[in-house]
């Protein structure tokens, strides 16, 4: 039986999109295989979202080309593709395909015609959906989906190369969606997360989708993200305090605590709006916990600016955060801007900011211990003695073993990283 090899960079929407790429190439005749040399077909799934990343893909490629089978179909989707087109087969020549985040569905005409190169970086929406089936949604863990309601983004921050490479937004007819939440509970999926680069900016209402999704019997858990914040409804954020199976998490990105700097970004709330939403959320649900991404040395950023960005983090007590340091990105505005920031500059404020972030995470994982929490089983931990689960706050946590995929779950023990639990028999 021939073999695919499959690594994916980057974030939720490339995992997903990887497991329909395993699916095309299952349906084709193909087994997966973790070992890139033994594999007759190779394919990265690509984040161009920082440089690093990118250098990180062709550095990979560079060590496949002379490893891998002489005769595998080698090649890359997704944002880098896009990033890259054809200056990528002229760094790599052994490449035989690059397929952008909306074409990669055309895998099979290369995989019939090895001979030819193909290269398809165009943007033609929503077709991928329809050219994929619904056999995906097992493969990640059984119990849980992805499903994507959106590709593309409109918002234009000066710093994010997505609206290039995913480009404009598009929402997925709303039933379009619904069969694919039902086909993931039929293969028996009990949490699912609604998926976009602004996912709450769906078209067709996603607070609609929620309680559409939260009338099948056998879905326990929903989520989404990510979030922008001026597209928070108050429809939906009143859904987190009477719908039970929405988690009581929220993955709203604010990037930056100085007015000046979000508006440098283009991105055009007041922090004033952006607590507001977080106190209106807080206030409906009490238990709810917000996560952010952070961007530290934006273009201009002072000292009193990044320190702003300290503040917020603190005041808003974010959990599960990400924080990075600005990378100048090709078709973004803010790589032109004045004011590039020295890299020990960045480095500096990232570990501070890290430092408070960590510190968040610390502070409201200890006082989880001693509580009870549904956990989601994903799957055996690395010693394959023990399982890792995910709290409703997607806080890690390492329970015995069990059969069950939902369980509820005392915190015994806890760290910055992850938590430990053991399985309540008789919940009174
Ligand atoms: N809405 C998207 C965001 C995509 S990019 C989502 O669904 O996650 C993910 C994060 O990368 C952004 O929130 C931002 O914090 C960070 N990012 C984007 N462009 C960046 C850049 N040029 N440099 C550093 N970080 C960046
Ligand atoms: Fe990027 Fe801003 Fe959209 S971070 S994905 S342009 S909301």
């Amino acid at each position: 039986m021939k073999k695919f090899y499959i690594k994916t960079f980057g974030c939720q929407m490339n995992v997903y999109d990887s497991m329909r790429i395993a699916s095309m190439f299952r349906a084709m005749g193909f087994a997966e295989t973790d070992d890139a040399k033994a594999a007759d077909a190779i394919v990265l799934n690509t984040c161009a979202v920082r440089e690093k990343a990118t250098n990180k893909v062709f550095s990979e490629l560079g060590r496949l080309r002379s490893n891998k089978k002489p005769d595998a179909i080698f090649g890359i989707v997704g944002c880098v593709a896009r990033e890259a087109g054809t200056d990528a087969f002229r760094r790599i020549p052994e490449l035989n395909f690059v397929l952008g985040p909306q074409t990669y569905h055309k895998l099979p005409e290369i995989i019939a015609n090895p001979g030819v190169k193909l290269l398809d970086i165009e943007l033609p929406g929503l077709e991928k959906f329809n050219a994929l089936d619904n056999s995906a949604f097992k493969i990640h863990h059984s119990a849980f989906a992805y499903v994507p309601i959106q590709e593309g983004c409109n918002h234009c921050c000066t710093y994010c190369i997505v609206p290039f490479t995913r480009g404009r937004e598009l929402s997925r007819p709303f039933d379009d969606v619904m069969r694919d939440v039902h086909a993931a509970a039929d293969a028996g999926a009990i949490e699912i997360c609604f998926l976009g680069q602004n996912v709450n900016g769906y078209k067709f209402s996603l607070a609609n989708l929620i309680r559409e999704t939260a009338n099948i019997e056998s879905v326990k858990r929903i989520r989404f993200t990510s979030s922008y914040p001026t597209e928070m409804s108050d429809d939906l954020i009143a859904l987190f305090g009477t719908e039970p199976k929405l988690l009581p998490f929220l993955n709203m990105p604010i990037q930056s605590g100085s007015q000046n700097v979000l508006t440098r970004m283009n991105r055009p709330y007041s922090l004033e709006l952006y607590l507001g939403i977080v106190d209106k959320l807080k206030n409906i649900r009490q238990d709810i916990q917000i996560s952010s991404d952070f961007i530290v040395g934006f273009p201009g950023e002072t000292d009193e600016e990044f320190e702003q960005s300290c503040d917020v983090a603190q005041k808003v007590g974010y959990i599960n955060s990400f924080s990075f340091k600005y990378s100048p990105r090709p078709h973004t505005a803010a790589a032109l801007m004045p004011g590039q920031i020295p890299e020990n500059i960045k480095k500096q404020r990232l570990k501070i900011l890290d430092g408070i972030l960590n510190e968040n995470n610390r502070a409201f994982n200890e006082s989880c211990v001693g509580k009870i929490f549904e956990c989601l089983v994903e799957g055996p931990d690395k010693t394959g003695k023990h399982l890792i689960a995910r709290t409703p706050y997607m806080q890690q946590i390492i329970i015995p073993k069990t059969d069950s995929a939902l369980v509820p779950v005392r915190v015994t023990s806890a760290n910055k990283c992850s938590l430990r639990g053991e399985v309540v028999k008789n919940q009174s």
